[in-house]
């Protein structure tokens, strides 16, 4: 128990920059105060004391803003920062070395008794002010973006941002490159178009950049097969299309 307490503090040196001391944890860090007192309420909710459990758990949340249910299962090194606003429900599951920021609820969308709120793996960071609600798990390693709402099973590893809850593709960035590689070799300037901005003219052009860029590889992959087979690949020379002046038929 008092070895489970020790790791409850020191995981927070890790996970909080501005944490000082342990004395300094053990007397001003209402997160280590909450997952404190929920250990005890939860020895007491499994030994059939629920109401004093209950109560207890109660107590915790007057003095520290967090709920926790007593019945919810709690891994090792958990750390809540912050933590006012946090809502943990009674069948929620959090694995090891997971940590919540404050305003996070693991919370249900259904008034039937029997699993109905997430289960984190393990070290699984949920931002602040997110909410993961209903019996849906959330794999190891995945985090889980400030004020999005998950309502879908989150792969393990995987990064999810927004209301619903959407993973960031992962490819996004590095295509993202490719795409403005291929933007500034034919002198256009994509002007860093999301797919969150709607703006369908840049969003065919990024469409167009994809495909040049996939016509590109197929091109190099051609040559090299052409190459090893002794069949000699005499490319003409591209012009240089970003030294091109656009005819818009007005002198420019
Ligand atoms: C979700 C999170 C983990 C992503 O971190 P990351 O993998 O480093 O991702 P990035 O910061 O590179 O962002 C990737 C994209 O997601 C967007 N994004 C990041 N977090 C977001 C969020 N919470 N909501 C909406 N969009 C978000 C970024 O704007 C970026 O979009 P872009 O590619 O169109 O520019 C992180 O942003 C987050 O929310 N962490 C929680 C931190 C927190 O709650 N701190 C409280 C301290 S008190």
């Amino acid at each position: 128990m008092l070895d489970r307490i020790k790791e409850d503090i020191y995981c927070i040196f890790a996970r909080d920059p501005a944490a000082q001391s342990v004395f300094e944890i053990v007397t001003a860090y209402p997160g280590f105060h909450a997952i404190l007192i929920h250990r005890l309420s939860h020895q007491l909710w499994n030994r059939r004391f629920r109401w004093l459990g209950r109560f207890i758990s109660h107590l915790a949340r007057w003095l520290t803003g967090i709920e926790i249910h007593p019945g919810a299962v709690i891994g090792r090194r958990f750390f809540i920062d912050h933590g006012m606003g946090v809502v943990i429900g009674e069948t929620a599951v959090i694995g090891d070395d997971c940590t919540l920021y404050h305003g996070v609820t693991l919370g249900g969308i259904s008034w039937k008794k029997g699993k109905r709120h997430p289960t984190l793996g393990n070290n699984v960071v949920v931002g602040a002010g997110a909410k993961i609600l209903g019996p849906i798990e959330v794999g190891d390693g995945a985090r889980i973006g400030s004020n999005s709402v998950v309502l879908k099973n989150v792969p393990a590893g995987a990064t999810v941002i927004g209301i619903p809850g959407h993973i960031i593709n992962p490819d996004r960035k590095a295509q993202e490159a490719q795409r403005q590689a291929i933007a500034s070799k034919i002198g256009f300037d994509a002007y860093g178009q999301t797919p969150d901005m709607p703006d369908p003219v840049a969003h065919a052009i990024n469409h167009m950049l994809n495909h040049i860029q996939l016509l590109d590889e197929q091109i190099a992959c051609l040559k090299l097969v052409l190459q090893q087979n002794g069949i000699d690949f005499k490319q003409k020379p591209l012009p240089d299309i970003s030294n091109c002046q656009l005819d818009l038929g007005n002198g420019t």
